[in-house]
């Protein structure tokens, strides 16, 4: 059902405590990986969007149980490494880009056939950065735009050994690799030229996967035993916290607390970046969740002031980008983003789906091949904008529209849920003016 979402600008301070969605990246991961181990899992704080049960969805049709007692628990039936079933139906990857990658690794090592499709947006997305070094592994794959698109055929069975340098900085094609690597007798090293999030290393790793790291690199090898079980509870995402962080930078006087939210280093540009920008955020009651670090975020709104972000940073920061961007316009000077042509690949082109909606509530940006420049502060004025289908950038103008005046109306809002459910409320409770309904 179709949604949109009504904004108004903010009469007064964004204050209170909430607590953000479970991370999407681990949740994703958890049902994925105890699909593949030898006994039950429990993972507590799943996050219950579109994207995350797409992957219960396409594991449950390769034979494995996966028991939803709540919204936010799962239950995984794994029966290891050589478990999974050849499925009866095609396997429906509905809009995620990390179900469809993560999910062709171990398929690589299965001997049977399954076929991969999803939404006409993800087939629109580049997969040959996993079908290449998967097809020099061994597996065969056929598909759209000579085997670089979904809906993709994929057939597994005797992998030789990779040793792959990725040209991108990709989390979903180093965890593709090192998955199809627990199938591979030669083992599998991936080196990434910058460091991309490392969820799949600290929990393959936790479950008794021979892996090793070092700096950039990581290699895998099949493992001599069974993969251990897990009892999981996901860390709070900071890809969606980052909504209620840059809304709380931005409404004057606001002062937030955002509890139990992850902090790995690999994921935390957003909120390194707010800092550089001026930006009061501090972490408090610190705590590791299964190799995970979290703690309370804590944000105090002050003046921000334009800065660049660039290189690796870009990486740490880059499902972020479009609510940094919203920061950007009411930061004093220039904000720079550059290196960030993987934006274009996104759900949807980033780069230009941001600019034109920011535009039309009256943001001044210059767009760049990799990137943009933004000119603040500016006065932002609410008007109809469109999500084009994309979660993050929905949830980014919902934010902006904190600080236009007047009303915002974001169409298309219903793609908050493949992130952030609960979105309309959680900003309500921090004292936002904004309502979901149905079109
Ligand atoms: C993800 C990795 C990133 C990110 C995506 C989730 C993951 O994509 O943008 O939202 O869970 O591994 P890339 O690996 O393609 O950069």
């Amino acid at each position: 059902m179709s949604s949109l979402l009504r904004v108004r600008r903010a009469q007064s301070p964004l204050k209170g405590r909430v607590r953000v969605p479970g991370d999407k990246s681990i949740s994703h991961r958890a049902i994925l990986f105890a699909s593949l181990a030898e006994g039950v899992s429990e993972i507590e704080g799943f996050l219950d969007g579109a994207d995350c049960n797409a992957t219960c969805g396409v594991i449950r049709a390769l034979g494995i149980e996966v028991e939803a007692p709540s919204p936010t628990r799962r239950i995984v039936h794994g029966r290891g490494l050589e478990g999974w079933r050849k499925p009866t139906q095609v396997l429906d990857c509905a809009n995620s880009g990390t179900t469809l990658r993560l999910l062709l690794g171990p398929l690589a090592g299965r001997p049977f056939t399954a076929v991969l499709t999803g939404t006409p947006q993800l087939c629109s997305r580049p997969m040959g950065r996993v079908t290449v070094p998967l097809r020099e592994l061994g597996a065969e794959i056929t598909g759209a735009a000579e085997s670089t698109r979904a809906p993709l055929t994929i057939r597994g069975g005797a992998l030789s050994g990779l040793d792959h340098r990725s040209r991108v900085a990709s989390a979903q094609v180093k965890s593709c690799l090192l998955l199809a690597g627990l199938f591979a007798p030669g083992g599998v090293r991936v080196t990434e030229p910058a460091a991309s999030r490392d969820h799949t290393e600290i929990l393959l790793a936790s479950m008794g996967a021979p892996l090793v790291r070092a700096g950039l690199q990581v290699s895998i090898s099949p493992p001599t035993s069974p993969l251990r079980p897990i009892q999981l509870e996901v860390p709070g995402d900071p890809s969606s916290a980052a909504f209620l962080l840059v809304a709380a930078a931005i409404v004057a006087g606001s002062h937030v607390r955002l509890e139990r939210v992850g902090t790995n280093p690999t994921r935390s540009g957003l909120a390194a970046a707010l800092r550089s920008m001026g930006a009061d955020l501090v972490e408090s009651s610190s705590l590791d969740l299964s190799g995970e670090p979290t703690a309370d975020l804590v944000l105090r709104q002050a003046p921000l002031r334009g800065i660049r972000l660039a290189g690796a940073e870009i990486v740490r920061a880059i499902d972020e980008l479009p609510v940094f961007a919203v920061a950007a316009t009411q930061a004093e000077g220039e904000t720079v983003i550059a290196d960030a042509g993987e934006l274009r690949v996104k759900e949807t082109d980033r780069i230009a789906t941001t600019i034109s909606e920011l535009r039309k509530l009256g943001a001044e940006i210059e767009e760049r091949p990799d990137g943009m420049v933004i000119h603040g502060p500016t006065p932002l004025r609410g008007c109809d904008v469109e999500s084009h289908g994309d979660h993050r950038l929905a949830l980014a103008l919902a934010v902006a529209g904190l600080v236009a005046e007047g009303e915002t109306v974001i169409h298309g809002a219903e793609v908050t849920g493949d992130s952030f459910p609960g979105f309309a409320e959680t900003l309500a409770r921090l004292g936002g003016e904004i309502v979901e309904e149905s079109s």
